[in-house]
C-alpha cells in the first residue's frame, strides 16, 4: 500500500489535488471534510451537532473523526492505498492514525504539505463562497476562525511526522496543474521507495 496525507490550510488546494491524485494512482480518497458533508445532507444526529461546529470554523471532536476513518480504512483495505485529506488535524488524531495502520500492518508513507500565504487562502475560500453553499466559506470572520484553528491545533501535526523524516513542502501556489506536476514528481519519485 501507499499512504499520503496532503496537508496544509483551509484553501490549500487538498480537496483539488486528492481529486487529481486519485484519478492517476487510483488511492482510496478519506476526506474527513467530505464525510462530515455527507452527514449533515443526510441530517443524521452526527451530522447535526458536526454542523454547529463547523459553521463556526470550530474542528469536530477527535472521537467524532476517528471514528469515521476507522470504518472508512476498514472498508477498504482492498484499494492501492490511502490519500488522507483534512485528517489528522491534531497531535490525537496523528498518533490513532499511525496505531490504526499499524494494526493492519501498513503505515504513512508521507506527509505532504501544501504551502499558501494566507492573502491566497482567503481569495480562494470567498470566490468559491460565492457558488459553493458550503456554509463555512461565505463570511470572512469564519474563514480567519478555520485558519486560526489550523494554526492552533492543526499546524504541530507536521512536527510528528517531521520526526520520523516523512513531511515534504510543496508550494502550493500557481495554476493547479502546475502543483500537480510538483506533486506528482515527488509521488512517482517516493512510491520507488518502502517508507514503512
Ligand atoms: P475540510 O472540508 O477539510 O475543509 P478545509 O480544510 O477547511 O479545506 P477546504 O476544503 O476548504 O480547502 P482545501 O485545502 O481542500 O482546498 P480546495 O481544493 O477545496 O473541513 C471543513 C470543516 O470540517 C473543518 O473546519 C472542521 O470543522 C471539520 N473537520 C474536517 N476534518 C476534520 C478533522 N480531521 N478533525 C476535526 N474537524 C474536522 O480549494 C479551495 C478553493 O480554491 C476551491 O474553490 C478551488 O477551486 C480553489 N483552488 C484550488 N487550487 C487552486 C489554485 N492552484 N489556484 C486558484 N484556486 C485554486
Amino acid at each position: 500500500m501507499f499512504n499520503l496525507i496532503l496537508f496544509g490550510p483551509p484553501g490549500s488546494g487538498k480537496g483539488t489535488q486528492s481529486e487529481k491524485l486519485i484519478a492517476k494512482y487510483h488511492l482510496r480518497h478519506l476526506s474527513t471534510g467530505d464525510l462530515l458533508r455527507s452527514e449533515i445532507s443526510r441530517k443524521t444526529p452526527l451530522g447535526i451537532e458536526a454542523k454547529k461546529l463547523m459553521d463556526k470554523g470550530n474542528l469536530v471532536p477527535d472521537e467524532v473523526v476517528i471514528g469515521m476513518i476507522n470504518d472508512a480504512v476498514d472498508l477498504n483495505m482492498e484499494s492501492a492505498g490511502f490519500l488522507f485529506d483534512g485528517f489528522p488535524r491534531t497531535a490525537v488524531q496523528a498518533e490513532e492514525l499511525d496505531n490504526l495502520l499499524a494494526r493492519k500492518h501498513t503505515c504513512i508513507d508521507v506527509m505532504i504539505a501544501l504551502e499558501v500565504s494566507e492573502d491566497e487562502l482567503i481569495k480562494r475560500l470567498l470566490k468559491r463562497g460565492e457558488t459553493s453553499g458550503r456554509s463555512d466559506d461565505t463570511n470572512e470572520i469564519v474563514i480567519r476562525a478555520r485558519i486560526a484553528e489550523y494554526h492552533k491545533k492543526t499546524a504541530t501535526v507536521a512536527d510528528h511526522y517531521r520526526k520520523a523524516q516523512k513531511v515534504v513542502l510543496i508550494k502550493g501556489e500557481g495554476t493547479v496543474d502546475e502543483i500537480f506536476a510538483r506533486l506528482t514528481a515527488e509521488i512517482d519519485h517516493l512510491m520507488k521507495v518502502d517508507n514503512c
